[in-house]
Protein backbone atom coordinates (compact mmCIF):
# COMPACT_ATOMS: atom_id res chain seq x y z
CA UNK A 1 0.00 0.00 0.00
CA UNK A 2 1.27 3.56 -0.93
CA UNK A 3 -0.22 6.88 0.68
CA UNK A 4 0.71 10.11 -0.66
CA UNK A 5 0.49 12.85 1.34
CA UNK A 6 0.95 16.37 -0.19
CA UNK A 7 -0.30 19.50 0.88
CA UNK A 8 1.28 23.14 2.45
CA UNK A 9 3.60 23.81 4.92
CA UNK A 10 2.67 23.54 8.08
CA UNK A 11 -0.39 22.21 7.04
CA UNK A 12 0.36 19.32 9.42
CA UNK A 13 0.80 16.95 6.99
CA UNK A 14 3.93 15.59 8.20
CA UNK A 15 2.51 14.33 11.54
CA UNK A 16 -0.30 13.08 9.44
CA UNK A 17 2.09 11.08 7.48
CA UNK A 18 3.68 9.70 10.14
CA UNK A 19 0.83 8.52 12.36
CA UNK A 20 -0.58 7.22 8.82
CA UNK A 21 2.78 4.73 8.71
CA UNK A 22 2.83 4.08 12.44
CA UNK A 23 -1.18 3.05 11.86
CA UNK A 24 -0.69 0.53 9.04
CA UNK A 25 2.72 -0.25 9.54
CA UNK A 26 4.32 1.60 6.98
CA UNK A 27 7.59 2.98 6.31
CA UNK A 28 7.71 7.00 5.88
CA UNK A 29 9.72 8.98 3.65
CA UNK A 30 9.76 13.23 4.49
CA UNK A 31 10.37 13.90 1.14
CA UNK A 32 10.79 17.73 1.93
CA UNK A 33 13.58 16.88 3.96
CA UNK A 34 15.54 15.73 0.75
CA UNK A 35 15.29 19.12 -0.90
CA UNK A 36 15.90 20.72 2.85
CA UNK A 37 19.28 18.88 2.93
CA UNK A 38 20.25 19.58 -0.06
CA UNK A 39 20.09 23.61 0.46
CA UNK A 40 21.98 23.19 3.43
CA UNK A 41 24.83 21.46 1.55
CA UNK A 42 24.81 23.98 -1.19
CA UNK A 43 25.20 26.78 1.29
CA UNK A 44 27.80 24.53 3.61
CA UNK A 45 29.83 24.54 0.20
CA UNK A 46 29.54 27.94 -0.30
CA UNK A 47 27.56 28.08 -2.98
CA UNK A 48 23.92 29.53 -3.82
CA UNK A 49 20.79 27.98 -4.15
CA UNK A 50 20.13 29.65 -6.91
CA UNK A 51 22.69 27.98 -9.12
CA UNK A 52 21.48 24.91 -10.87
CA UNK A 53 25.26 23.41 -11.02
CA UNK A 54 25.24 23.43 -7.41
CA UNK A 55 21.75 22.21 -6.59
CA UNK A 56 22.38 19.55 -8.42
CA UNK A 57 25.19 18.97 -7.45
CA UNK A 58 24.50 18.49 -3.73
CA UNK A 59 21.33 16.69 -4.58
CA UNK A 60 22.71 13.90 -6.66
CA UNK A 61 25.18 13.25 -3.83
CA UNK A 62 23.07 13.68 -1.26
CA UNK A 63 23.60 11.29 2.27
CA UNK A 64 20.58 10.36 3.15
CA UNK A 65 21.58 8.72 6.33
CA UNK A 66 23.44 12.11 7.88
CA UNK A 67 20.83 14.40 7.22
CA UNK A 68 21.31 16.55 10.43
CA UNK A 69 17.47 17.10 11.47
CA UNK A 70 18.98 20.66 13.49
CA UNK A 71 20.43 21.92 10.15
CA UNK A 72 17.59 20.97 8.05
CA UNK A 73 14.46 22.59 10.10
CA UNK A 74 15.43 26.16 10.67
CA UNK A 75 13.06 29.05 8.84
CA UNK A 76 16.25 29.52 6.41
CA UNK A 77 16.63 25.67 5.18
CA UNK A 78 13.02 25.78 4.55
CA UNK A 79 13.28 28.95 2.09
CA UNK A 80 16.29 27.43 0.51
CA UNK A 81 14.78 23.98 0.26
CA UNK A 82 11.66 25.68 -2.29
CA UNK A 83 14.63 27.61 -4.03
CA UNK A 84 16.36 24.22 -5.06
CA UNK A 85 13.05 22.50 -5.38
CA UNK A 86 12.01 24.88 -7.97
CA UNK A 87 15.10 23.27 -10.39
CA UNK A 88 13.84 20.50 -12.29
CA UNK A 89 17.55 19.52 -12.48
CA UNK A 90 17.57 18.94 -8.65
CA UNK A 91 14.07 17.46 -8.98
CA UNK A 92 15.22 14.50 -11.77
CA UNK A 93 17.99 13.63 -9.11
CA UNK A 94 15.54 13.17 -6.00
CA UNK A 95 13.43 11.23 -8.25
CA UNK A 96 14.56 7.44 -8.13
CA UNK A 97 15.01 7.91 -4.70
CA UNK A 98 11.46 8.44 -3.81
CA UNK A 99 10.59 6.09 -6.21
CA UNK A 100 12.31 3.32 -5.13
CA UNK A 101 11.53 3.93 -1.02
CA UNK A 102 7.93 4.26 -2.66
CA UNK A 103 8.53 0.50 -4.03
CA UNK A 104 9.43 -1.62 -1.06
CA UNK A 105 7.53 -4.51 -0.33
CA UNK A 106 6.03 -3.01 2.44
CA UNK A 107 4.29 0.01 1.57
CA UNK A 108 4.95 2.89 2.44
CA UNK A 109 4.04 6.63 3.15
CA UNK A 110 5.70 9.68 1.14
CA UNK A 111 5.06 13.41 2.38
CA UNK A 112 5.38 16.01 0.00
CA UNK A 113 4.60 18.23 -2.94
CA UNK A 114 4.17 16.12 -5.72
CA UNK A 115 3.48 12.73 -4.41
CA UNK A 116 0.16 12.13 -5.38
CA UNK A 117 0.59 14.11 -8.91
CA UNK A 118 4.70 12.95 -10.14
CA UNK A 119 6.79 10.05 -7.75
CA UNK A 120 2.84 8.19 -7.31
CA UNK A 121 0.59 9.05 -9.43
CA UNK A 122 -0.79 5.46 -8.48
CA UNK A 123 -0.97 5.65 -4.81
CA UNK A 124 -3.62 3.61 -3.36
CA UNK A 125 -4.66 6.61 -1.35
CA UNK A 126 -3.94 10.24 -1.87
CA UNK A 127 -4.19 12.99 0.42
CA UNK A 128 -4.06 16.67 0.34
CA UNK A 129 -3.81 18.74 3.86
CA UNK A 130 -4.18 22.52 3.77
CA UNK A 131 -5.34 25.05 6.46
CA UNK A 132 -5.34 28.81 6.55
CA UNK A 133 -2.25 30.86 5.95
CA UNK A 134 -3.14 32.40 9.47
CA UNK A 135 -3.07 29.18 11.42
CA UNK A 136 -0.25 27.68 9.41
CA UNK A 137 1.82 30.55 9.89
CA UNK A 138 1.43 30.28 13.73
CA UNK A 139 2.28 26.71 13.72
CA UNK A 140 5.29 27.44 12.32
CA UNK A 141 6.34 30.26 14.52
CA UNK A 142 5.55 28.18 17.62
CA UNK A 143 7.06 25.55 16.52
CA UNK A 144 10.54 27.93 15.71
CA UNK A 145 10.62 29.77 19.17
CA UNK A 146 9.82 26.36 21.06
CA UNK A 147 13.00 25.28 19.47
CA UNK A 148 14.51 28.96 20.24
CA UNK A 149 14.45 30.32 16.89
CA UNK A 150 14.30 34.06 17.30
CA UNK A 151 11.68 34.83 14.40
CA UNK A 152 9.12 37.22 14.44
CA UNK A 153 5.45 35.69 13.33
CA UNK A 154 4.93 38.51 10.58
CA UNK A 155 8.42 37.09 8.83
CA UNK A 156 7.36 33.78 9.16
CA UNK A 157 3.84 34.82 7.31
CA UNK A 158 5.91 36.39 4.69
CA UNK A 159 8.28 33.66 4.19
CA UNK A 160 5.08 31.38 4.25
CA UNK A 161 3.05 33.47 1.29
CA UNK A 162 6.67 33.11 -0.32
CA UNK A 163 6.99 29.79 0.18
CA UNK A 164 3.25 29.09 -1.58
CA UNK A 165 4.20 31.00 -4.19
CA UNK A 166 6.99 29.55 -5.54
CA UNK A 167 5.96 26.01 -4.75
CA UNK A 168 2.54 26.42 -6.83
CA UNK A 169 4.06 28.71 -9.44
CA UNK A 170 6.84 26.71 -10.25
CA UNK A 171 6.82 25.17 -13.77
CA UNK A 172 7.85 21.55 -12.90
CA UNK A 173 5.95 19.57 -10.19
CA UNK A 174 4.05 22.55 -9.15
CA UNK A 175 1.99 21.71 -5.75
CA UNK A 176 -1.00 21.21 -6.37
CA UNK A 177 -3.70 18.60 -5.37
CA UNK A 178 -4.26 15.34 -7.41
CA UNK A 179 -7.22 15.51 -9.42
CA UNK A 180 -7.96 11.98 -7.17
CA UNK A 181 -6.93 13.16 -3.89
CA UNK A 182 -9.17 13.96 -0.76
CA UNK A 183 -8.65 17.30 0.49
CA UNK A 184 -8.43 17.41 4.54
CA UNK A 185 -8.31 20.78 5.88
CA UNK A 186 -6.89 21.22 9.01
CA UNK A 187 -7.46 24.81 10.15
CA UNK A 188 -9.83 23.89 13.21
CA UNK A 189 -8.70 20.74 14.13
CA UNK A 190 -6.74 19.20 16.91
CA UNK A 191 -3.49 17.49 15.94
CA UNK A 192 -5.80 13.61 17.25
CA UNK A 193 -8.36 14.82 15.34
CA UNK A 194 -6.57 15.56 12.04
CA UNK A 195 -4.87 12.29 12.33
CA UNK A 196 -8.57 10.15 13.21
CA UNK A 197 -9.69 11.68 9.93
CA UNK A 198 -6.66 10.88 7.65
CA UNK A 199 -6.95 7.21 9.14
CA UNK A 200 -10.51 7.13 8.32
CA UNK A 201 -10.23 8.08 4.86
CA UNK A 202 -7.22 5.31 4.11
CA UNK A 203 -9.58 2.77 5.54
CA UNK A 204 -12.54 3.86 3.45
CA UNK A 205 -10.19 3.86 0.70
CA UNK A 206 -9.04 1.11 0.95
CA UNK A 207 -10.93 -1.37 3.71
CA UNK A 208 -7.26 -1.87 6.17
CA UNK A 209 -7.97 -0.91 9.60
CA UNK A 210 -5.22 0.94 12.03
CA UNK A 211 -3.19 -1.95 13.16
CA UNK A 212 -3.76 -4.77 10.26
O1 LIG B 1 7.70 20.07 3.56
P1 LIG B 1 8.85 20.99 3.80
O2 LIG B 1 8.47 22.32 4.32
O3 LIG B 1 9.94 20.36 4.61
O4 LIG B 1 9.48 21.21 2.34
C1 LIG B 1 10.49 22.15 2.10
C2 LIG B 1 10.42 22.59 0.65
O5 LIG B 1 10.81 21.51 -0.18
C3 LIG B 1 9.05 23.01 0.15
O6 LIG B 1 8.77 24.37 0.37
C4 LIG B 1 9.13 22.69 -1.33
O7 LIG B 1 9.71 23.75 -2.04
C5 LIG B 1 10.09 21.53 -1.39
N1 LIG B 1 9.43 20.25 -1.61
C6 LIG B 1 9.05 19.93 -2.91
N2 LIG B 1 8.54 18.71 -3.19
C7 LIG B 1 8.36 17.81 -2.22
C8 LIG B 1 8.67 18.14 -0.88
C9 LIG B 1 9.21 19.38 -0.60
O8 LIG B 1 9.21 20.73 -3.81
N3 LIG B 1 7.87 16.61 -2.54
Amino acid sequence: MIIAVDGTLASGKGTIAKALAKAFGLAHLDTGALYRATGVAVIEAGGDPADPDAAEHAARHLDVEAIDEAKIRTAEAGLNASVVAAQPRVRQALFELQRSFAARPGGAVLDGRDIGTVICPDADVKLYVDADPSVRAERRWKELTAKGETVALDTIAKQLAERDARDSGRADAPMRAADDAVLLDTSQLSIDAAVSAAIRIVTDKTGRQPGT
